[in-house]
């Protein structure tokens, strides 16, 4: 036998030493396209400083920037540019700025066409309180999963007679599971232990209904995951309480559209929240959702730190874990230690310097 181990070893060794050969010590991980859209206001700024920001960090990417403003196809039909749409089906994983919508007539919110192109059916917002940054809250620590095609948004109105208007409120079967299967998915590969159906079954009985009975088959499958249900008004009481007692969420669009608004209020804000929109076919789009401030485009005195920490939570969705929690503790570390912050953190710094800043603490921390 002992020959035989030997050899064994011996050959675990030389093939070690020419796995090292093969691959030189300073070589990188495996470079990966993320199609870039910097989007329209302080849009390019914010972008171009999580551009920097990742090549201090040289974090293995590479970026594909395209243009989503919308044009007219064949048909006169809306369409995201050829180009763009191209890019995201090849590289599966999008970063974008704000978008603004041009008040044309017929000209669809960008937003929109975005998520019907791409089908995002899951708009995911963790909410994590930043150190330093004072609100009435701390220790918040949780997320929001809002189901973004269908319910109170399917966007199917009707006028019944004069002065009397109907909207449906649609809900399915395959959109239910397919939220809840990504909630609970969301909730393993996070480290997080429970997941909360928000629902108002008891007065949208079939609706809600069928939502929080596809949550409760899902929950069957993962054992590991606690499940809970709540109806709405009980989770914005017992939100505004205690922020602390809630993990996963999960929900119909509209409670989502509003509770995760709620939920970016309890640590500071759309500027400091980052976002991301799952869809189907391993597509992901990771976004800032506060507007394009035109009042300040183009002054250096954007704040990009809800863009940088949805750059973090894309690094993560794609595995990318240690470049992604440098990132973070960069950005966080700067904004607790009060130097050197944009004006809408309470500072008098520019977007440049606070971009720096994070640059230098992303090296130090290498
Ligand atoms: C994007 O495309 C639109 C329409 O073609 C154009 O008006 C706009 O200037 C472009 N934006 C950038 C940043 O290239
Ligand atoms: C639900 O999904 C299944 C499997 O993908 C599909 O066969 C079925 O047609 C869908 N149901 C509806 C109503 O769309």
């Amino acid at each position: 036998m002992a020959p035989l181990f030997l050899f064994g070893l011996s050959l675990t060794v030389s093939l070690l030493a020419i796995s090292r050969k093969s691959v030189p010590f300073t070589r990188p991980a495996q470079m990966q396209t993320v199609t870039l859209i910097p989007g329209d206001g302080i849009g390019p700024e914010i972008s171009a400083a999580v551009v920097k920001i990742f090549e201090s960090a040289k974090a293995p990417i590479r970026w594909e920037e395209r243009n989503v403003t919308a044009i007219k196809g064949p048909g006169g039909k809306w369409m995201i540019p050829p180009d763009a749409k191209e890019s995201m089906d090849r590289s599966k994983i999008g970063l974008k700025g704000p978008l603004k919508t041009p008040i044309a007539a017929g000209h669809p919110s960008m937003n929109l066409l975005l998520r019907k192109t791409f089908d995002l059916y899951a708009n995911v917002r963790p909410c994590v309180s930043i150190e330093g940054y004072k609100t009435p809250y701390t220790d918040v620590d949780l997320v929001t999963i809002r189901e973004n095609t269908e319910g109170e948004y399917s966007g199917i109105e009707h006028v019944i007679v004069d002065g009397v208007v109907q909207s449906i409120k649609l809900i399915t079967e395959n959109a239910s599971r397919r939220i809840a299967e990504y909630a609970f998915e969301y909730a393993r590969n996070n480290q997080r232990s429970s997941v909360t159906a928000v629902h108002k079954a008891n007065i949208m009985r079939m609706s809600d209904g069928l939502f929080l009975r596809k949550c409760r088959e899902v929950a069957e499958n993962y054992k590991d995951i606690k499940f809970t249900e709540m109806y709405l008004d009980t989770v914005c009481l017992n939100m505004v309480q205690d922020p602390t007692q809630f993990d996963v969420l999960v929900m119909p669009n509209l409670y989502g559209d509003i509770l995760s608004d709620l939920c970016a209020g309890l640590i500071g804000g759309l500027g400091v929240t980052p976002s991301g929109n799952i869809g189907a076919n391993g597509v992901a789009i990771f976004e800032s959702v506060h507007g394009t401030a035109p009042d300040i485009a183009g002054l250096d005195l954007a704040n990009p730190t809800a863009l940088l920490l949805s750059a973090v939570m894309m690094l993560r969705h794609m595995g990318l874990h240690e470049y992604a929690s440098r990132i973070q503790t960069a950005c966080f570390d700067t904004i607790r230690d009060k130097k050197v912050l944009t004006k809408d953190l309470g500072g008098n710094s520019k977007c440049s310097e606070f971009t720096s800043e994070i640059c230098h603490r992303v090296q130090d921390l290498a």
